[in-house]
């Protein structure tokens, strides 16, 4: 169901109007493609205070892309190093290196806050820290012009951890993702022959990938040099295997629920799996009061239990191998409950449960990272069969004011998937334009 808003507000008439009716203002994403790659003009490189690691990050900036300068008129991108920042009176030093700056950033520029984790040990440094959430996050509220904001935690001493991180915050790849706090460990980046194919010789599975987001996962991975198994039920098998064979992938119809489920998945990537990307998911809503056990079920099987009993069966029968990723899908449904929604924001939180836990066991055990997508409004078959009312809120409610596009979800599984990603673990990064809903 196209946006017709967005495309209202695109036209000169239309943006009169709805200025003069002090209406949203939704401003052009420019996403990934092959005419348009890196962001539209250089990154400055801003210190909050004398930083450790100036020097370091200098050199991984110049390495990812865009070029880094001190100073520009009209910079696309602004990294504003606050590690070193450890006290109240310390976060001035943020307002003086980006209160200049801020007003002259490009239309769909990025910004990113580089930090460290609140120390348990020092609460002034933890204050001082965690300020730089509050400040992220009210940032990316009044930015406007399509531009995003991010705070990424860095790891004591691990900022070469951090390249495949800074390359996709600082890309078109991230157009749809803003307001959100990224914690990276020190986990050493895997290798990287070719950034323009980093998952080449990997493999790849995506559950419900006949349609929608999975098709587009798919469809990213493959791009970025994967070979994809597309899974998807035997009643979307028409669907599966025209998105198979446009990709060049296998298509392998599957009920994700079903018993041998694990069995299959391993049988069809006979030589192992190094992405693992949940992705299928149903919704059954009604009000609790009115929800029978089999919708409860459904969805707490398909979205929540399927997910748990395949991730153990991949990594106890060795399927996915070491340096292996797995990526499942929450919401913002299971950050912020949803009305009639109870048992789809169960099943998703719960998903959320899994990658905390999970995550830090996986990465000692089998050198596997395990992360979550939660999306906002993404423009599916799904949402275009929400009622128009609420359709329009959803697609609103957001400080992009817009819904995101299967592919937005798609490129931030991408990132997670690379080699060079294996500081991102446990992590959940929201794809919803920093919705008003939830944390
Ligand atoms: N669209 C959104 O706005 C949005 C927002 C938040 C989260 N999500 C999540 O993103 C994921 C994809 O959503 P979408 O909008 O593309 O949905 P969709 O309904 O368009 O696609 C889901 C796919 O999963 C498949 N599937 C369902 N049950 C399956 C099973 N038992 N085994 C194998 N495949 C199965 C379906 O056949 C379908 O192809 C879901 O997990 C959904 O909960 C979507």
């Amino acid at each position: 169901m196209a946006d017709r808003y967005l495309h209202l507000t695109g036209t000169a008439t239309g943006r009169f109007l709805t200025r003069r009716l002090g209406l949203p203002q939704p401003a052009h994403l420019r996403r990934w493609s092959l005419e348009t790659p890196t962001l539209p003009g250089p990154v400055v490189h801003l210190t909050a205070k004398d930083s450790a690691v100036t020097d370091e990050l200098a050199t991984v900036l110049a390495a990812c892309g865009p070029e880094v300068v001190a100073r520009a008129d009209r910079p696309a991108g602004i990294v504003l190093d606050a590690t070193a920042v450890d006290t109240a009176a310390g976060l001035g030093a943020v307002h003086a290196a980006l209160h200049p700056v801020v007003r002259s950033l490009a239309p769909g520029g990025r910004v990113v806050v580089l930090g460290t984790r609140p120390s348990p040990e020092d609460h002034h440094q933890a204050a001082a820290q965690q300020a730089l959430e509050g400040f992220v996050r009210s940032l990316g509220k009044e930015i406007g012009k399509g531009a995003t904001v991010q705070l990424l935690r860095l790891a004591p001493g691990a900022v070469a951890a951090a390249e495949s991180t800074l390359r996709f915050l600082l890309s078109p790849r991230s157009a749809y993702i803003s307001g959100q706090v990224i914690e990276l460990t020190d986990a050493a980046p895997g290798p990287v022959a070719d950034w323009a194919a980093p998952l080449a010789g990997r493999t790849a599975l995506v559950t419900g990938a006949a349609r929608g987001i999975g098709a587009s996962v798919a469809s990213v991975l493959a791009r970025d040099g994967a070979h994809v198994i597309c899974l998807d039920v035997p009643q979307a098998q028409d669907e599966l295997t025209r998105t198979a064979d446009r990709l060049g992938a296998t298509a392998l119809p599957l009920d994700i629920t079903a018993d041998d489920a694990a069995g299959r998945i391993a049988a069809a990537a006979p030589d192992g799996l190094d992405i693992l990307v949940h992705n299928a998911g149903i919704t059954r809503d009604r009000r609790l009061a009115n929800m029978p056990a089999d919708r409860w079920a459904q969805v707490i099987d398909v979205n929540l239990d399927s997910v748990l009993r395949t991730t153990d069966a991949l990594l106890e029968n060795g399927t996915l191998r070491h340096g292996g990723r797995i990526v499942a899908t929450a919401s913002i449904a299971g950050i912020a409950g949803n009305n009639g929604q109870t048992n789809y924001a169960a099943s998703k939180a719960g998903v959320i449960g899994l990658v905390r836990s999970l995550a830090p066991r996986a990465a000692a055990g089998h050198g596997v990272t395990v992360n979550a997508v939660a999306p906002g409004f993404i423009e599916t078959r799904m949402t275009a069969a929400v009622p128009l009312f609420i359709r329009e809120a959803g697609r609103r409610m957001n400080s992009l004011s817009q819904g995101g596009l299967p592919v937005d979800v798609a490129e931030t599984i991408a990132w997670f998937a690379q080699p060079a990603s294996s500081a991102v673990n446990g992590q959940i990064v929201r794809v919803c334009g920093q919705s008003l809903l939830g944390a």
